[in-house]
Formats: C-alpha cells, structure tokens, sequence
C-alpha cells in the first residue's frame, strides 16, 4: 500500500519537480484557471509526439504507425494497470483485455514524460501481489490527475468470435463527469500500427496507434479520433508457450495514451 501511496505522490508537481529538475520548464497555465472546459491541465501545444519516435521507429517490423491527425494532442495521460493473457489450447499467449487508470501528465515537460513513466512502472512493480487494481482505481480515483479508466469489450463489429475485443477510453465517471458533453466522454477503437516498443520490445508493450472506430456511420464517441499508446514498462505478451487450461495472466503496465482530435479539441491552449 505505501508503494501505492508513493505511486500517487509522484504525480505531484512537486515531486516531480524534485525529480526532474528540467521540471522548472513546467508550463504552469492550469486549466482550473480558465473557464473554458475540462480540456487537459496545462498546455498540450509544447507537445511533439513525433520527436518521442525514434528514427527507425516503424523499420522494426510490425503494421506502421501513423502520424498524428492532429498538430497538439487534446488529451495526454500516463495509464497504470494490467493487461491480461489467456493460454489459448494452441499453447500461445492470447492478449484478452485490460484495465487501467488513466492520469492527466500534461503539465510534465515533454523531454520527462518518457523517464517520468518508467519512475512510476517502478513503484508500480514494487506494489506487490497483496494490492489489487480496485483499490489502485479507487485510490486513483481521489487523485486531482484522475481522467479516466481503459477498458476492453467483445468486439461490436465480429461478436461471435470471443478473441475478437475492442478498448475504449473512458472519462465519464471522472474528468468528464460535470461536462455537458459527458454522454461522448469515451471512445472505441481499433488498431492500426503496431510495432516493436524501441526500449524493450520483449516486454514493453507494442507501442501503437489506433482510430476511433465508426459503425454504420455512427462515431464511437467523442472523445478522440486518434490514440497512441508509447512509452510502454512491461504489459507485453509473457514469452514463450504456455500449458492450456492454467489460469489467465496479468501483467502490469505502465504507460502513455496520447489522443489526438476529438470533441475536446477546442480547448487545446
Ligand atoms: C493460436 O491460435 C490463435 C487464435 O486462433 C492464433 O491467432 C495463433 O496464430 C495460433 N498460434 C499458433 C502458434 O498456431
Ligand atoms: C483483467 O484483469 C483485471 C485486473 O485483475 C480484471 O479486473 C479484469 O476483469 C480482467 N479483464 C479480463 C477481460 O479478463
Ligand atoms: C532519462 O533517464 C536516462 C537513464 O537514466 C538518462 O540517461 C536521461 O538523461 C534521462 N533523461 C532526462 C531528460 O532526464
Ligand atoms: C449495420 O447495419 C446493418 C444493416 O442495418 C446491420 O445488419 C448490422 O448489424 C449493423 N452493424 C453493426 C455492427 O451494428
Ligand atoms: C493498441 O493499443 C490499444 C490500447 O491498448 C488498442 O486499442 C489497439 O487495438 C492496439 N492496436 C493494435 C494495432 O494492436
Ligand atoms: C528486457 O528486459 C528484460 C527484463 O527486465 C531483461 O532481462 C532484458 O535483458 C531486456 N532486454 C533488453 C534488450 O534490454
């Protein structure tokens, strides 16, 4: 539990800026001083996802990944959680969906954000087996940074086929509880690039983009048209085959969501 109080305490300003001294670069407009909207805490407009990708960042294999839709992210969060693995009877490791807890880092200098999220995957790892993600969620749920929660449903578009899942993103029950525009505060998508994480691709997660998805012309909420997951600690497939029938895994993660367009995007600043 103290890893967990620890882990919250990072997101302050101050132990961040404790930790990161280039924190002093913090662009302090705090959106609580505006009165236009619940967009992101403090400016996304010193924010360049595309100078985060390494080079060669799409040469390594894998679906590439796209650039940004949009000039500024809307919204940028740090996501604390689990992804989970089923054994499928083929002896493979099948991903079947995760939950995190998401938090506003847009007030965290871009040139921090990638060791920022490592500095939490560490007190995170460190939480130990006896703290379960409610209490993560719920703890995290008392958090100013608190935006939201992602989540996995079976697949609208292929429902009789029970690998087939699709994640959505998920601010109405927190960031966006009071807005007006709360009822398209989330949004479901599908995958596009996929590619090796350039830190550890063994056993970072992918790093990956995903559009928001649209069924018979309906848009699957509002809250972003694009998302990336980077900067990925853990939460990738465990290696190697494992036994049918043993218990599904879950493995922690710790990690980036960047979202691009969407109904929020007005409230860039
Ligand atoms: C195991 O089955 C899954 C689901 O049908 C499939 O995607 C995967 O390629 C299979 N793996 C092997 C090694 O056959
Ligand atoms: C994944 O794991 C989380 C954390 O234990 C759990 O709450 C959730 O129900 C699991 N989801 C699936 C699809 O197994
Ligand atoms: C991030 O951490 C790495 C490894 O500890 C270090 O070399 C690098 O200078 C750090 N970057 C910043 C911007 O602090
Ligand atoms: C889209 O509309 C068609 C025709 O009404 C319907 O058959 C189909 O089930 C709809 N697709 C989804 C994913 O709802
Ligand atoms: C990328 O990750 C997100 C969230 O974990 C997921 O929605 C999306 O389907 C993934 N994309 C690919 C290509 O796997
Ligand atoms: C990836 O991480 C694992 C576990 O921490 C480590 O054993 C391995 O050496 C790392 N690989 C690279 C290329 O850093």
């Amino acid at each position: 539990m103290v890893a967990i109080v620890k882990l919250l305490a990072a997101l302050s300003f101050f132990l961040v800026a404790q930790a990161f001294p280039a924190a002093e670069d913090f662009s302090l407009v705090s959106r609580s001083k505006l009165t236009t909207g619940p967009g992101s805490m403090c400016s996304t407009k010193k924010f360049d996802i595309v100078k985060l990708f390494p080079a060669d960042l799409n040469g390594h294999g894998g679906p590439p990944i796209d650039s940004p839709v949009a000039k500024y992210p809307t919204f940028v969060t740090l996501s604390v959680g689990y992804q989970n693995y089923s054994c499928l009877d083929n002896g493979t490791w099948f991903g079947i969906g995760a939950v995190t807890q998401l938090f506003d880092i847009s007030c965290i200098p871009q040139n921090t954000i990638q060791n920022f999220t490592t500095l939490v995957s560490k007190y995170w790892e460190a939480a130990g087996p006896g703290v379960s993600p409610q209490e993560v969620i719920d703890l995290a749920g008392a958090s100013a940074f608190s935006m939201g929660i992602h989540y996995w449903i079976p697949s609208p578009l292929d429902p009789t086929n029970p690998l087939a899942i699709n994640a959505i993103w998920d601010f109405r029950q927190q960031r966006m509880q009071t807005d007006v525009n709360v009822k398209r505060a989330w949004v479901l998508s599908a995958g596009d690039g996929k590619v090796p994480a350039p830190t550890n691709g063994t056993f970072d997660a992918p790093w990956n983009d995903s559009y928001r998805l649209s069924i018979n012309g309906t848009e699957q909420g509002g809250l972003a048209a694009q998302i990336y997951r980077i900067n990925s600690n853990d939460g990738n497939t465990p290696p190697g085959t494992c036994t049918p029938g043993i218990p599904q895994k879950q493995v922690k993660s710790t990690l980036n969501f960047w979202f691009y367009g969407g109904d929020w995007a007005h409230t860039i600043f």
